[in-house]
């Protein structure tokens, strides 16, 4: 009687555990996916990376005031480059500095902004906080970074849809 008692105790357990371990991959997906869609949403509107960078960041962008932006397709920084650039922008190359304290106290290759007068840059459209940083870097990797030429398939994906601009893009 002892036994079969323990043994659907023991299968209990087991349903628990495997249930546990698919709700906690659940969740971690979705928190993914949902720091991607915010910080698409901050490239786009807020940061508006895409005035310079295009909005598939390929350089071609989508105001003709702005400076040309990198293609960030292609580019071939890390994670942390990536947010240092971001954070700090690019002295004298018309990368702006999105962190409101980047050039007050050093943090920012070490230089104030009073040492700045011959690398001037532009300001940012809007600053931004460490998590919105976060998401926009989470957003570039999966989207954007190292994920070769868009196309119309990378398109639909990008867009999670098909909306008319994506079949204007020629192969
Ligand atoms: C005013 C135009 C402008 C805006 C707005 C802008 N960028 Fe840039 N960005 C540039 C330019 C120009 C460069 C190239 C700088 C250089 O050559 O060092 C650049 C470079 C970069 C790089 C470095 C790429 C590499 O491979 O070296 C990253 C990453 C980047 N931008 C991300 C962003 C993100 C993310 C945003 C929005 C939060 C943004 N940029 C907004 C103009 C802009």
């Amino acid at each position: 009687m002892f036994i079969p008692k323990y043994k659907v105790l023991l299968k209990t357990i087991r349903y628990l555990v495997i249930f546990g371990i698919c709700s906690s991959i659940h969740l971690v997906y979705a928190l993914d996916n949902t720091s991607i869609e915010f910080g698409m949403d901050l490239f786009l509107n807020k940061a508006n990376c895409q005035s310079c960078h295009g909005w598939s960041g390929d350089g071609r962008k989508t105001d003709n005031q702005m400076p040309d932006g990198a293609n960030l397709r292609e580019s071939a920084l890390d994670r942390d480059m990536v947010v240092t650039a971001i954070k700090c922008g690019r002295p004298g190359n018309n990368m702006p500095a999105f962190d409101r304290l980047a050039y007050s106290d050093g943090r920012c290759y070490g230089l104030l902004k009073s040492q700045m007068s011959a690398t001037p840059m532009p300001d940012p459209p809007a600053t931004l906080q460490n998590r919105e940083i976060e998401a926009i870097v989470d957003f570039l990797f999966a989207k954007v970074i190292k994920q070769g030429k868009m196309n119309q398939e990378k398109c639909v994906q990008f867009w999670g849809g098909n909306p008319p601009l994506c079949g204007l893009i020629t192969q």
